[in-house]
């Protein structure tokens, strides 16, 4: 049978893949990444989207890491911030960053930055398809981008790290329904801000 401990563990991070899988249905549809059709316009379309949403994620979580040092340390956040990396990939496709960013509710503590961070970690998962895809596209075959695989070969440490944090902070007390409710708060975020890019099927 499994630890006390151990059971509530597996629950924060299911109830964090369950609790945000409707929302993340809905940004992978606006954003459409895998459409065979896609092409360099659209492309920068998505990421000055996306790069807006991570400046306004990180100005956010550079305020709590500002107030909880050691929490921040111990999830390397600082190694996890990707904002520069979408301005970089908009360079090399000759884009500048759009200006607007959405606003996003504060993170009272540890438990919500926590949740807001699984958003944005979680994003690599997905992004290894993403880049393969891209890989696939002749408009695109030659650019290589950072943003959406941005740890390449340690992706599955970096994930298997924040998990491990999430972890051990619900059981240091961490209560996952804070991890949880900003997860989804800032994944609701997020597909509010990607659905002017939705298309309809005949637009494509
Ligand atoms: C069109 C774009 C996207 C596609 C095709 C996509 C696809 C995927 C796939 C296939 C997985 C599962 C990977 C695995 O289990 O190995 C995944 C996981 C995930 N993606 Fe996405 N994704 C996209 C965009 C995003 C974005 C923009 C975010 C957030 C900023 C995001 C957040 C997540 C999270 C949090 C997980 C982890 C779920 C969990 O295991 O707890 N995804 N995505």
């Amino acid at each position: 049978m499994a630890a006390e401990g151990e059971r509530t563990d597996t629950d924060v991070l299911r109830l964090l893949r369950t609790g945000t899988a409707a929302e993340h249905e809905a940004v992978e549809r606006s954003l459409d990444l895998l459409d065979p059709g896609l092409d360099r316009l659209r492309l920068v379309e998505v990421l000055g989207r996306l790069h807006g949403f991570w400046r306004a994620a990180e100005a956010g979580l550079d305020a709590w890491a500002a107030e909880h040092a050691a929490d921040a340390a111990a999830v390397t956040w600082p190694r996890r911030r990707r904002a520069a990396l979408f301005a970089a990939d908009l360079g090399v496709l000759g884009a500048a960053p759009p200006r607007p960013v959405p606003e996003l509710a504060a993170l009272p503590g540890t438990g919500a930055a926590l949740g807001r961070m699984y958003v944005l970690e979680g994003s690599t998962m997905g992004g290894r398809f993403i880049d393969r895809h891209l890989a696939t596209l002749p408009d695109l075959a030659d650019t290589r981008l950072r943003a959406f695989s941005p740890y390449g070969a340690e992706t599955g440490t970096m994930w298997h790290g924040f998990r491990q944090a999430v972890r051990a902070h619900v059981a240091d007390g961490v209560e996952p329904a804070a991890v949880v409710t900003a997860a989804r708060g800032t994944f609701q975020a997020l597909a509010a801000w990607c659905r002017p890019l939705a298309r309809t099927a005949a637009s494509r």
